[in-house]
């Protein structure tokens, strides 16, 4: 029989931080970065959802690019799963392992093929043996009108070449392009043989995202999610081989003996592999999903925009709540909690991280900017994205089409625990990044916390009633 108890579970509304004596004296030198999971660190707290309104490669190679990440959803067939993990690893890779190369004895009219198809300019030009002999540019063909003349005419011969070997630094690299005015710069052995080569766009990419997530090799950091039935040891293996950073397996109730063994199964398999296991909302589904293994775990059980569990299942935990719980019983293994779901405010990224999270996961926010999937739509002269929940009625036809290739599908049976609709177009990620970052700041600075750690450590929650909700919010003016 159940007990007639009832804990009290709040939510970000519910509550306030207690301003606490600062010695912070600018906001700007607080300090964002945290731990994604147990070992993968980021710059700064945001992570974007694995929705199919939300996360694609574009998403990802934004906030990859701002310190945060992106999870790629996988409302997608594995090929096309891959293909946007790799664009997002490719980005900012800037030496290329691989590039695009000519020989001398080919004809300008080689050159402007080959520049046509991959839309690049200046290549490598190399012998039968791959020795580097010369480099041709679009400088160099211009105003050539016999296109059957030999690349070797035209281009500039190797020794007049600058070149660098493979384990060439950024620093060095920025400092070789600085001094001779280069475009491209190629990588050689010992033997003159081309092992590699780095473009000034690429290497002024870089340079312009000092916060970047980057991994050991310098590219950006990208999750993706999996199922936890089906082709999901499959699509890990092909994820895992295509050098994704971290897989989140991707089930609503996460403390499920589903999900348990499927986090097993794959640790099992790939030990070094880090995985964010969830959603759950108790410490008991915390505590479950550590013991199998799981980096991180993802916290929210109902609280998000397009999330109608509450309402169909009546099962979830507000999500402060969650979060408090969830975070101490994690902290007892140094493993990293995700705050996933309901974040509307910058105030809610605050108490998120107060409450213990370690990084918030944002979908409704985010669906609205130029990154996300999907056209901007406007209606009565606004302008709106679509977003939808992952368990709405139109991502369950999506799946159950993909899943089947059958065009006479009976819609019935589905689980519609989502919402579809339209949210506010929202420009740039990095406007609303920056808007939640600003917030957080000010709150990291009220909070006497120089990082996220120190928030969660000095902050005071206290407990308000509705009139104070609404004192909170700006009142009493007129509309201007
Ligand atoms: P926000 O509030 O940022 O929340 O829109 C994003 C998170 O919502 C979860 N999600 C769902 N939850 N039914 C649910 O109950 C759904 O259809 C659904 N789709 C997404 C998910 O955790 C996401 O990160």
């Amino acid at each position: 029989m159940v007990k007639n108890e009832f804990p009290l579970g709040l939510s970000y509304d519910d509550v306030l931080l207690e301003p606490r004596y600062s010695v912070i004296k600018s906001r700007k030198n607080v300090s964002l970065k945290t731990n994604l999971t147990k070992n993968i660190k980021i710059n700064l707290p945001i992570v974007s959802a694995n929705m199919d309104t939300v996360t694609e490669s574009k998403m990802a190679i934004t906030l990859a690019q701002m310190g945060g990440i992106g999870i790629i959803h996988r409302f997608m067939t594995i090929e096309r799963q891959i293909e946007e993990v790799k664009k997002v690893k490719r980005f900012t890779n800037y030496i290329i392992n691989n590039p695009f190369t000519l020989k001398p004895e080919q004809t300008i009219n080689d050159y402007e093929q080959l520049a046509l198809e991959t839309g690049i300019n200046g290549f490598p030009v190399i012998d039968k043996n791959g020795i580097l002999v010369g480099i041709i540019t679009r400088r160099d063909v211009a105003f050539h009108n016999n296109k059957n003349k030999s690349v070797k005419e035209l281009m500039t011969p190797q020794s007049k070449l600058i070149t660098s070997h493979q384990s060439v630094s950024l620093e060095e690299a920025t400092n070789l392009f600085a001094k001779h005015r280069i475009e491209k710069l190629p990588l050689v052995d010992k033997k003159n043989k081309l092992v590699g080569l780095i473009a000034a766009k690429d290497i002024r990419k870089t340079i312009s995202f000092p916060d970047a997530s980057r991994d050991k090799k310098g590219q950006l950091l990208v999750g993706a999610a999996i199922g936890v039935s089906g082709d999901f040891m499959e699509r890990a293996e092909t994820l895992i081989k295509n050098h994704t950073d971290i897989l989140v397996l991707d089930i609503a109730h996460g403390h499920s003996a589903i999900a348990i063994e499927a986090l097993k199964t794959l640790k099992k398999k790939y030990k070094n592999q880090e995985v964010i296991a969830g959603n759950v909302a108790t410490a008991e589904g915390v505590r479950d999903l550590i013991k199998a293994g799981a980096d991180a775990v993802k916290i929210g059980v109902g609280p998000g925009s397009a999330c109608s569990t509450r309402i169909v299942a009546g099962a979830g935990v507000p999500q402060l709540s969650a979060i408090l719980n969830c975070a101490q019983e994690a902290l007892k293994s140094g493993v990293p909690v995700i705050a996933d779901g309901g974040i509307r405010f910058p105030a809610d990224v605050v108490k998120a991280l107060a409450g213990g999270a370690t990084t918030v996961m944002i979908g409704n926010l985010l669906a609205g900017t130029d990154e996300a999937p999907g056209v901007i739509i406007n209606k009565n002269g606004r302008r709106y994205k679509f977003y939808r929940g992952m368990a709405s009625f139109g991502a369950n036809v999506t799946r159950r089409a993909m899943d089947t290739n059958d065009d006479n599908l009976l819609y019935d049976n589905l689980m519609i625990e989502g919402a579809e609709g339209l949210v506010p177009y929202r420009g740039k990620v990095q406007e609303v990044v920056d808007y939640l970052l600003n917030g957080l700041r000010s709150g990291m600075s009220y909070n006497n916390a120089a990082t996220i750690k120190d928030l969660s450590k000095n902050a005071k929650f206290v407990r308000i009633t509705e009139n104070s909700l609404k004192e909170s919010h700006p009142h009493d003016l007129e509309k201007a």
